[in-house]
C-alpha cells in the first residue's frame, strides 16, 4: 500500500486583485508623523505589491489610489498625493515598461494637472504592448461617475443611430466603463480594518470575493498579500448557483 502523505493543494492564484489602499494616514499618526510620510510609505507598498503579484503570476492587479471624494481634503494634502503621483510616475515608468507590466490608469482625468496627464499618457503608451501583469491605478475615480458615464456614452450612440436598444445588456454596457474589457476582480481587499467600498468599482465587483484585513497599507506586504490569496482559496464561490455534488 502506498504511504500517501495529505497533501496541500497549491493555491489557484487569482487572476484580478483589486486594492483599496487604505489606513496611509493612521500608519503615520501611530508614529506621530505627518501624513505624507504615511503616503510616501504607501507608495513603497505599492512598488512591493507590484512586485509581488507579478512573482506569483496575477495578471491583473487594480489599485486605489485617489477617489473622487479624495479632492475634499485640505488642499496641501491634495497637493502632497498629486506630488507623489507625479514623483512615482517619473520613477517607475521605465521600471513597469522593462518589468512586462503594463500600465493603465482609471478616474476622470480632466481634474489631474497637464503634466501629470502627459506623464499617465506616456506610461501607458510605453507599457502597452507589455503582456504579464495589467496595473490599473484608480485615480480621481468613481464608480458612480464611472456608471454614468457609460450611460451618457451609450445614449450618444443610440441617438446617433450606432446603438439599438435591445443591444445594451450587461456584457455591452461593461465595454463602456473605464476598464472596458478587462476581467471584473476575484478578490477585492481592503486594507485598514474599515469595511465598505467608497465608490471602487461597484460594478465590477459584484461576484468579487471581499477581504477587509487590519493592516494599514504602508505595512502590507508579500505575505499579506499571500495570506489573502489564502482566504481566497478558502472561500466557496458559487456565482449564484449550487457549490459542488
Ligand atoms: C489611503 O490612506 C490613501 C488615500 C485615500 C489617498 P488614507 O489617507 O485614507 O489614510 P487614513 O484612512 O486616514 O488612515
Ligand atoms: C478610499 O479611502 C479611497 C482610497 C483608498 C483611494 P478613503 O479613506 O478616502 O475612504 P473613506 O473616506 O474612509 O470612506
Ligand atoms: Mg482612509
Amino acid at each position: 500500500m502506498l504511504d500517501v502523505l495529505p497533501q496541500q493543494l497549491p493555491n489557484v492564484i487569482p487572476t484580478h486583485i483589486a486594492i483599496i489602499m487604505d489606513g496611509n494616514g493612521r500608519w503615520a499618526k501611530a508614529r506621530g508623523l505627518p501624513r505624507i510620510a504615511g503616503h510616501r510609505q504607501g507608495a513603497e507598498a505599492v512598488r512591493r505589491s507590484v512586485e509581488s503579484c507579478r512573482e506569483l503570476g496575477v495578471s491583473y492587479l487594480t489599485l486605489f489610489a485617489f477617489s473622487s471624494e479624495n479632492w475634499k481634503r485640505p488642499a496641501s494634502e491634495v497637493d502632497d498625493l498629486m506630488g507623489l503621483l507625479r514623483l512615482y510616475l517619473r520613477r517607475e515608468i521605465a521600471e513597469l515598461a522593462k518589468n512586462d507590466v503594463r500600465l493603465k490608469i482609471i478616474g476622470d482625468r480632466s481634474k489631474l494637472s497637464d503634466d501629470i496627464c502627459a506623464l499617465i499618457q506616456e506610461g501607458e503608451s510605453r507599457t502597452k504592448l507589455n503582456a504579464g501583469l495589467t496595473l490599473t491605478i484608480a485615480i480621481s475615480y468613481g464608480a458612480q461617475a464611472e456608471i454614468v458615464n457609460a450611460a451618457r456614452l451609450i445614449a450618444a450612440a443610440h441617438k446617433r443611430g450606432d446603438l439599438d436598444l435591445d443591444e445594451i445588456d450587461e456584457g455591452m454596457f461593461s465595454r463602456f466603463l473605464y476598464t472596458e474589457s478587462m476581467p471584473d476582480p476575484d478578490l477585492l481587499i481592503r486594507t485598514s480594518g474599515e469595511q465598505r467600498l467608497s465608490n471602487f468599482m461597484l460594478w465590477q465587483s459584484a461576484y468579487a470575493e471581499l477581504l477587509f484585513m487590519d493592516v494599514y497599507w504602508p505595512d502590507f506586504d508579500k505575505q499579506s498579500l499571500m495570506k489573502a490569496i489564502d482566504t481566497f482559496n478558502a472561500r466557496d464561490r458559487r456565482f449564484g448557483a449550487t457549490s459542488g455534488p
